[in-house]
């Protein structure tokens, strides 16, 4: 197979992770797009990458490049992927695949209609431990689930100076936690249970009213008190409660100002013959418990289920960790990209639209204090202001 070739817009965080991965998985990195053509040539020299180009939609149409990874700010991700396929481009688009379940719904057709490979990045699915909960559960071994609980918290956004362009709505999108960490749970509480949240209710807080510091500063970074005094009108945090297709219930809590948590996604489910507990921050551990033991499975190749072993690549005791998922994932999508068969169980566009109506939901929720059916196909929120409390 000819070498893929690879091109990245948007080079914060993220962008250079997707970097990372698209050479793992063999491909040539031919150029990257930042905020400005300036900030691109820095990256390239940075990321190695083979040119910088003058913007993202000058990338998204290079006839010699084969798949496009869109990394930049969430406002630009239904642009910028819809141009690229039309271009013939595989993507990869960043969550949230849109600002609103409508335009995420635009790109699962237009993917669709066009045959190529669109992927979104819900990388936490590749833990093997987290495969392997995935299989106990599809086996029987944990029983029919009947509670789904746990929670997303990190605190890079606990104090007024931090900011980032994912709190300005107009850039983010009018949920900010839920949307941006709280679709990464419900992704993996689906993915593992197989089960379908139906309805919901939501509670949402603006902990933080006003915020000082610079939205053009990358994410995780601390704050330094300058900056312009602005009006958040996105949430700092969500509680959610849902029932599902099966009749399970579940809550999650989600924060982006919940200090000293830097990315502690924990989620828990209780079946009818265990519970299992799989956290983020320690992912080389599932904890399996029964009313007449406890035993915490390791990430070990040699115990492991095949679909789970397919991911664990080093010897237990060797940890694996949060790039590794996302080189797993990046490999299986181009090896679609390259004619292969899409492995079961990776993130596509159908799920980046998942996660936008449960987002809608959670939205339109917490606006009119009521409980909220998912999976219907959603008008325009009007008015999508945060909830305080
Ligand atoms: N899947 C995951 O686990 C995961 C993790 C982190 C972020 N994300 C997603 O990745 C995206 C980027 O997040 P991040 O944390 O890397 O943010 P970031 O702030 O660190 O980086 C954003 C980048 O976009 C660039 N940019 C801004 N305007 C641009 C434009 N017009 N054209 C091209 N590039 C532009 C900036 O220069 C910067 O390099 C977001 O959509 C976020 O939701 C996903």
């Amino acid at each position: 197979m000819a070498v893929l070739r690879a091109a990245i817009a948007g080079t914060g965080f993220i962008g250079a992770v997707h970097a990372r991965s698209a050479r793992l998985a063999g491909a040539q990195l031919v150029g990257v797009a930042a905020s400005s053509p300036e900030s691109a040539r820095a990256a390239a020299e940075v990321l190695g990458a083979g040119k910088s180009y003058a913007s993202a939609e000058e990338l998204v149409l290079d006839p010699d490049v084969d798949v496009v990874h869109i990394c930049t700010p969430n406002h630009l991700h239904l642009p910028l992927a819809e141009a690229a396929l039309a271009a013939g481009k595989h993507v990869i688009c960043e969550k949230p695949l849109a600002l609103d379940a409508a335009g995420a719904q635009q790109l699962v057709d237009v993917a669709a209609g066009a045959g190529l490979q669109a992927g979104v990045p819900f990388v936490y699915r590749y833990y093997p431990t987290v495969r392997e909960a995935r299989e106990r559960v599809a086996s029987g071994q944990t029983g029919p689930v009947r509670l789904i609980h746990g929670a997303y918290l990190q605190d890079w956004l606990l104090r007024p100076d931090d900011a980032n362009w994912r709190v300005d709505e107009q850039l983010g999108g009018a949920s900010r936690s839920f949307a941006d960490i709280g679709s990464h749970w419900c992704d993996l509480a689906e993915f593992i249970s197989g089960d379908r949240i139906t309805r919901l209710s939501a509670r949402l807080l603006t902990a933080v009213p006003e915020r000082t510091g610079e939205p053009g500063r990358h994410a995780f970074g601390s704050g330094d008190g300058s900056g312009t005094a602005r009006r958040v009108t996105t949430e700092d945090a969500a509680l959610v409660q849902f029932e599902t297709e099966s009749g399970a219930l579940g809550s999650l809590v989600v924060s982006q100002v919940s200090a000293g948590r830097k990315n502690r996604l924990w989620l828990e489910l209780d079946g009818s013959e265990e519970a299992l507990a799989f956290d983020q921050e320690h992912p080389e551990e599932l904890w399996c418990g029964r009313r007449e033991s406890l035993t915490i499975r390791r990430r070990d190749p040699a115990e492991l289920s095949e679909a789970a072993g397919r991911l664990a690549f080093l010897p237990a005791g060797h940890p694996q960790g949060y790039a590794d998922c996302f080189d797993a994932f990046v490999a299986d999508v181009y090896e679609a990209v390259g004619g292969g068969l899409l492995p079961e169980g990776t993130p596509t566009f159908a799920d980046g639209l998942r996660a936008a109506l449960i987002t809608h939901a959670v939205i339109e929720s917490a606006r009119d204090g009521r409980w909220v059916d998912v999976e219907r196909i959603p008008a325009p929120v009007a008015d999508s202001q945060a909830v305080g409390s």
